[in-house]
């Protein structure tokens, strides 16, 4: 569990940010309160997560790709050619290396958080699904008033909405999609085939 002071610190650290991805933490921050509040999540370890979400969202794609090796990060083929997906891996381990960040969940969901992955925890989903659910990204996901809908009722059947609509829209335009977003979808995908009143 971080202590209080790993959280002020990682505040301070992330308000010296730029101010639109300031701007984008806080709308997250709120939305994922909300979410934690419906589910009775620890709202402070979710207000961590969305916090540190995005520390390394800005670091440049060559230094993302210098961490990962100097982390022993596995880099995925789809990760070199596209090193953006790295901040979310590299923002958790530097938040574990540079500010002691110990508290694995709260590390998991900060890893996971562009991608979605298989097993991700509640506190993962709700970190997913919060920053998927900023107003800025509107029109980059047309789908988003409906798994705004869904997250209120059911983590996983707005992750598994949003992961469909998401990797279908890849799909349609010969875009690479992670492979942690389809096995994140497919885990999804038998648990609701398992549950007999699944929607
Ligand atoms: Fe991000
Ligand atoms: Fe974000």
């Amino acid at each position: 569990m971080a202590s209080a002071k790993t959280h002020d610190e990682i505040e301070a650290y992330v308000r010296s940010l730029h101010p639109s991805l300031v701007e984008h933490i806080q709308r997250v921050r709120l939305e994922a309160q909300t979410l934690a509040k419906r589910f009775q999540l620890d709202e402070d370890r979710v207000d961590l997560a969305t916090t540190a979400h995005d520390i390394a969202r800005l670091t440049a794609a060559s230094e993302l790709l210098r961490l990962a090796q100097e982390y022993h990060l596995q880099v995925h083929p789809v990760e070199e050619d596209l090193p953006v997906l790295l901040h979310g891996p590299v923002g958790a381990e530097w938040l574990r290396r540079r500010f002691a960040l110990d508290d694995h969940e709260v590390l998991e969901a900060i890893r996971w958080h562009s991608t979605a992955t298989r097993g991700l925890s509640p506190l993962g989903k709700a970190v997913f699904l919060a920053d998927k659910l900023d107003l800025e990204k509107a029109g980059r996901y047309p789908f988003q008033p409906k798994v705004r809908a869904l997250a209120h009722e059911d983590l996983d059947a707005a992750v598994l909405y949003f992961l469909n609509q998401d990797l279908m829209s890849f799909l349609s335009k010969d875009g690479i999609a992670h492979p942690a977003s389809l096995e994140a979808r497919n885990e999804l995908i038998r648990k609701f085939r398992k549950t007999p009143d699944h929607r």
